[in-house]
């Protein structure tokens, strides 16, 4: 837990919580805060690779986004032969990546919106291409960090430059409608999750602020609707090769049309977070939940 992204303190809450629940299943816990830059004053990574927690029956990753997200962690867990939770590094390397997301889940026939990847100075592009309103981000980020809605064409540029300071651009078109999320647990997709955050789209305040989002458990959709989203979430889970649980995010048009826009390798995990509160729908408690996970990942071994 705790890392050097934006994420850090969401993960740091994710690491609390799982490790309680552990102790509450009556297992032992150690959390541990780990730096992979050395930034914060925390256990640093080589440090851990070379401690007494690679004799762990298991690790339990609850860091989002950068290193620990990313396929990073996970090669080097790899090479180390610990066992550890969660998807391993290629899955999670494209996870991360929304433009080959993208690609892959249009190679399986699951709804994307109409998207495009932007350099400096391409601003009538996007006009052409994708047209107004458009959301920019940023390829590889989480937590919407970096995401704006432009509305009108003065504000592509400003759109751009706050994407682009994490790196590649990615244009997207607008889909105008509702937050849906699947979370998927083993081989199966639990009960989609709506959320209805306060702001246009569901920003890092509404995601982490409380009371900033609402949430629906489970959705309140059609059955054809519902259907539709849990398969399309397993084939994103599945083309993109990730393993043991996940969450897949969408948006909903008013017409009822849904888009893929992103799967979570290593999505919140506090007691109150997306994943735990689909489980609790499908009746899996928050315990038992971190419990199945922790066994597929001892099994593999
Ligand atoms: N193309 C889009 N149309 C409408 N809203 C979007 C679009 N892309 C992202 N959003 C909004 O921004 C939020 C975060 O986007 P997402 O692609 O899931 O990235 P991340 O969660 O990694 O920051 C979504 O939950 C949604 O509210
Ligand atoms: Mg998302």
């Amino acid at each position: 837990m705790g890392g050097d992204s934006p994420e850090r303190e969401v993960s740091l809450a994710s690491g609390a919580a799982v490790a309680e629940a552990f102790r509450e299943g009556g297992y032992e816990a150690s959390p541990v805060d780990v730096t992979f830059t050395g930034r914060f004053p925390a256990r640093p990574i080589w440090d851990v690779l070379n401690s007494e927690l690679l004799e762990a029956d298991v690790w339990f990753l609850c860091l989002h986004g950068g290193f620990g997200e990313n396929g990073g962690l996970q090669a080097l867990l790899e090479e180390k032969g610990v066992p550890y939770t969660g998807s391993g590094p290629l899955a999670s390397m494209l996870a991360m990546d929304k433009w080959m997301s993208k690609k892959l889940f249009m190679s399986e026939g699951i709804p994307v919106p109409d998207g495009m990847l932007v350099g400096p100075g391409e601003d009538g592009r996007i006009l052409e291409e994708i047209g107004l309103p458009c959301v920019v981000k940023p390829r590889s980020q989480g937590s919407t960090v970096g995401l704006s809605v432009v509305r009108c064409e003065g504000e592509i540029k400003k759109g751009m430059e706050f994407a682009g300071a994490y790196g590649d651009v990615l244009a997207e078109r607008f889909i105008t409608g509702r937050d849906l999320t699947v979370a998927i647990l083993g081989e199966e997709a639990l009960p989609a999750v709506e959320v209805h955050p306060k702001h246009e789209v569901y920003d890092y305040t509404c995601k982490y602020t409380p009371g900033m989002s609402e949430y629906t458990v489970p959705a309140e959709l059609p059955e054809e609707t519902a259907d539709a989203l849990k398969e399309h979430a397993l084939k994103a889970f599945k083309v993109l090769g990730c393993r043991d649980f996940g969450r897949v995010d969408f948006r909903m048009d008013t017409e009822g049309g849904t888009y893929c826009l992103e799967v979570n390798t290593l999505p919140g995990m506090t007691s109150t977070s997306l994943v735990p509160k689909a489980a609790r729908a499908a009746g899996i408690s928050f315990p038992e939940l971190v419990e199945r996970i922790a066994r597929m990942a001892v099994e593999r071994r």
